[in-house]
């Protein structure tokens, strides 16, 4: 399969390329600002004259109107792995579904996925108790709190019987209110992507926890999610259904 790849030049792009060699795939080219050693790099999708089976995209959102135009233009499914989508942006990833297949998940990794669906049991279980998310990440990251704590949000909101409202971080006169699940960023370091979620009850707490020790995880998701999707019908697809959580 040849995979292209936006945000060929950054830290994920780099484990991409890596990743594709493992699983024998073969990476055509890519775009970004930046150009990528040993691959042709493309600033524009209009510029793309590479052989595409699937694109992958680890960027910035900004990006999306030039994946959304590559794609109609190859008319080839997208794994999209970048955080920190608008609400707009995400009607357009939807559009784009209906014409190919589009797989997004904030986390391509089979530990987070897996630890989505203990949180939302543990929602269901721990009746009463307070939720508290921290999560950190590398002094480089754009966004916070991060894609992968929403995703966490969206498992915890399935277990939950009511509908939690969402901080992030205190400060001052800010005593916890009932039914809120407050979302702490620390940013530091080379941190590749640590999530936890504390279930806090009355003399006893429940941790929740996944470290990413390298983005090979993330990487290896999304090179295994563009196999998947080779052949799916149009339709917006994620971890939970190739994994078959
Ligand atoms: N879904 C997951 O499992 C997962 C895992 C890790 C990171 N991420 C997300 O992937 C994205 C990339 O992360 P990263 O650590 O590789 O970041 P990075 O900053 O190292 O790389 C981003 C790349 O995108 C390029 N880029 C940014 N804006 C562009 C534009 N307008 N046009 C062309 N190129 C542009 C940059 O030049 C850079 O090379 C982030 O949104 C991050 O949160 C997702």
């Amino acid at each position: 399969m040849q995979l292209f790849i936006v945000g060929i030049g950054g830290k994920m792009g780099r484990a991409l390329c890596e990743s594709a060699a493992a699983l024998r795939e073969t990476v055509s080219g890519g775009l970004d600002k930046v150009s990528a050693v040993g691959h042709p790099t493309f600033t524009t999708a209009a510029q793309v004259n590479v052989p595409v089976d699937a694109v992958i995209d680890f960027s910035r959102p900004e990006t999306l109107h030039e994946v959304i135009a590559l794609c109609k233009k190859l008319h080839c499914p997208c794994v999209l792995g970048t955080t920190g989508y608008s609400e707009e942006d995400k009607k357009k990833i939807a559009d784009l579904s209906a014409i190919v297949p589009v797989f997004q998940s904030e986390n391509m990794s089979i530990g987070v996925n897996v630890m989505s669906l203990l949180a939302e049991k543990a929602a269901s279980l721990l009746s009463g108790f307070d939720i508290e998310i921290i999560e950190r990440h590398h002094n480089q990251k754009a966004d916070a709190p991060s894609g992968t704590a929403k995703l966490l949000c969206r498992a915890l909101e399935k277990g939950l019987d009511y509908q939690p409202e969402y901080h992030c971080g205190r400060e001052g006169n800010a005593k916890r209110q009932k039914g809120e699940i407050c979302m702490h960023a620390v940013r530091g370091g080379t941190i590749v992507g640590e999530h936890e979620i504390a279930f806090c009850g009355n003399n006893e707490v429940v941790t929740l926890s996944h470290a990413a020790e390298s983005r090979t995880i993330f990487a290896d998701g999304a090179v295994k999610a563009a196999q998947w999707l080779i052949g799916k019908q149009p339709g917006l697809y994620n971890m939970r259904d190739m994994l078959g959580l």
